[in-house]
């Protein structure tokens, strides 16, 4: 699914129903980085003006999603908690970064943000077929399309400043990349990755 070269484990899916107040913290805060990374690119990158006009409105639909993972907490009174260490996000961000001769820090960025919204995408899938809660499977089919709509735009901009035939390489590169990680992490039913 959207190039990734590994399908979760469908057993994420039993472990997420036992855990449902800890996957949605996780959630909420993979949403809250998620618009923190679209501001941060914006910041970086503000004398390209695609890049600012295309990512100011996700920042929004991002921090959307955050309110709505918490009304989802709410209506089931659980509560929001503490951030974890986000294993696959750093291991993710360790490992690209540590390739040499490193890439644009562009082009990481672009195409570090398509494999994490990919992925996320991936498991809303998973979630919004097999999900137990029948609320939450429609709540995750919502956001899976919109995290897809991400991933496009992410890839789409990368080919914008940079040889597309160059962009499919790397991020195929990463792909392989994110495949060893995810094999090395534990499946949990606390971490949406
Ligand atoms: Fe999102
Ligand atoms: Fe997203």
């Amino acid at each position: 699914m959207l190039g990734l070269k590994m399908a979760t484990d469908p057993r994420w899916v039993n472990l997420v129903e036992k855990s449902i107040e800890e996957i949605l913290t996780d959630h909420a805060y993979c949403e809250q980085k998620a618009a923190s990374s679209c501001i941060s690119l914006i910041v970086t990158y503000s004398q390209y003006p695609d890049i600012v006009s295309s990512l100011t409105p996700i920042v929004e639909e991002e921090w959307g999603h955050f309110k709505m993972v918490l009304e989802e907490l709410r209506i089931r009174n659980l509560t929001l908690g503490k951030p974890r260490k986000d294993e696959y996000v750093n291991l993710l961000q360790q490992k690209i970064k540590s390739i040499r001769p490193q890439y644009d820090k562009l082009l990481t960025q672009l195409l570090i943000n398509a494999l994490i919204e990919a992925r996320s995408c991936e498991r809303f899938k998973l979630l919004s077929q097999y999900c137990a809660d029948l609320d939450l499977r429609k709540f995750y089919k919502k956001l899976m399309v919109s995290e897809a709509g991400h991933y496009t735009l992410f890839l789409k901009l990368a080919k914008s400043y940079f040889d597309p035939q160059l962009v499919d390489t790397v991020f195929d590169k990463m792909l392989e990349l994110e495949t060893q990680i995810l094999s090395k992490i534990d499946l949990r039913g606390d971490r949406m990755h």
